[in-house]
């Protein structure tokens, strides 16, 4: 099979890094892919959000799979460009890929199909959000609907902060048109996961757990990332947990998409928050998470390729997914200043040393390639992921890897996984 994957990141080095080892693969190619996925695949000049350019490409190329790795190219409508030209895609139609570019959306979908989450209400018109929070008071948690880059969610914990993000988010549009609408919930107590789906529509799969730690301090202090670490199946993530956050969070909201005309194909990634009363949905994502992705993949034993492939022929319903036996983590090394303002350019070495321990695999996040040499240019910069035996090893080997990694513009959080263990 001849495939593309789009996007950049340390999710899409690892997609290709999995991908690259599937004996169903003929040419593998990545747009615009990092001097990762250069090591594996051919990468190729065009922007994950220039549709048309990367559906001619895929129509050249006679490319038989296209795999998003973010939602920006899903939710401008990449699978439905490539639909047209019978171009397979494993990722949702635009209609479909509303579950993550509206939280109102989300929350009518979840009310549709009786799917656990927080109570909420929506709000077009700040006056009627400010008297909202009057009359609930605080914590609470305020959501621009629309896409916002990971930043347009505040868990308030006083009325004040939570009538601030209503003058940010509504008044002075911090986040353009994203913020028109707001959706406004409960707050959840508890512990998060992300669970993983491949879907075809009609069938989802289990396709492994994580949980991320997105806060870019120690001990989950100050402000939030697009994730800073994550390690595989958290202790809080039982299999009776699994079990109900697939029956009740992620076939329900399968079935509502596929009732409404517009079916799921994809991975389903739910965030949710173990509570008291059990999994109840934050979020989906039409996407795999980053760095849940290189976390999760590395236990995968089946053929990624065959189960995407399986995906997009409607056949979930008859394959299984195998899994290697003991456990992984990743920690991600950004560079200093993240995620504020940063800067690039600073050299990066040790890197090939670091790749050939003891179970470690060194995806790509946010680097280029300058005269053989590797430069940081991101804000997260390097996944650097290991699997072991149990997470303690994992963790080890990961941070084991990091300590020969000589980057001196660049941190990572040292407790990836301490509240697991
Ligand atoms: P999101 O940008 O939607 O991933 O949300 C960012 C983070 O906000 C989540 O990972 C949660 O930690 C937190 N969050 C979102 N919704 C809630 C909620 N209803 N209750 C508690 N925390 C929440
Ligand atoms: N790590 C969380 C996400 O990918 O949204």
């Amino acid at each position: 099979m001849r495939v593309l994957i789009i996007g950049s990141g340390g999710r899409e080095h690892a997609l290709a890094w999995s991908i690259a080892q599937s004996p169903l693969l003929t040419k593998l190619y990545v747009a615009p892919g990092n001097p990762g996925t250069a090591q594996v695949a051919e990468n190729v000049a065009i922007r994950t959000t220039n549709i048309g350019g990367l559906v001619e490409f895929a129509v050249e190329h006679k490319i038989d799979l296209v795999i998003p790795g973010p939602e920006a190219p899903l939710v401008a409508g990449i699978a439905d460009a490539l639909a047209e030209k019978n171009i397979p895609c494993f990722g949702p139609s635009a209609a479909a890929a509303a579950l993550e570019g509206s939280k109102t959306f989300t929350k009518q979908i979840a009310d549709a199909a009786n799917i656990p989450t927080a109570t909420w209400a929506g709000f077009t018109h700040a006056l009627e959000a400010h008297e909202y929070i009057e009359a609930t008071g605080a914590p609470i948690v305020i959501k621009a609907d629309g896409l916002a880059a990971g930043k347009g969610v505040v868990v308030a914990t006083t009325p004040e902060e939570a009538h601030q993000a209503i003058t940010d988010i509504m008044e002075d549009k911090i986040h353009g048109q994203a913020g028109a609408r707001v959706v406004i919930e409960e707050c959840l107590i508890g512990e998060e996961i992300s669970i993983f789906a491949l879907c075809d529509g009609e069938t989802a799969l289990f396709c492994g757990a994580a949980a991320d730690h997105k806060r870019v301090g120690e001990n989950d202090t100050g402000p939030n990332t697009g994730g800073m670490g994550a390690i595989f199946n958290p202790p809080w993530a039982t299999p009776e947990i699994i079990d109900e956050s697939m029956a009740k969070i992620i076939r329900p909201a399968l079935a509502e998409m596929s009732r409404r005309g517009t079916p799921f194909k994809g991975f389903l990634f739910a965030g949710l928050m173990v509570t008291a009363q059990g999994p109840k949905l934050i979020e989906y994502n039409v996407r795999f998470g980053d760095p849940e992705c290189e976390t999760v993949l590395p236990m995968l034993k089946s053929d990624l390729l065959s189960l995407l492939k399986a995906a997009t022929e409607g056949r979930l319903a008859t394959v299984g997914l195998e899994w290697h036996p003991g456990s992984s983590a990743t920690v991600v090394m950004c560079a200093k200043g993240y995620p504020g303002a940063y800067a690039t350019g600073s050299e990066i070495h040790g890197l090939d040393e670091a790749a050939t321990q003891q179970g470690v695999h060194i995806f790509h996040a946010g680097t280029m390639a300058e005269q053989g040499g590797i430069l940081a240019n991101g804000g997260r910069v390097l996944a650097v992921n290991a699997t072991g035996p149990d997470l303690r090893a994992a963790l080890s080997r990961a941070y084991g890897a990091i300590a020969t990694i000589a980057w001196e513009d660049g941190f990572c959080r040292r407790d990836i996984g301490k509240r697991a263990l």
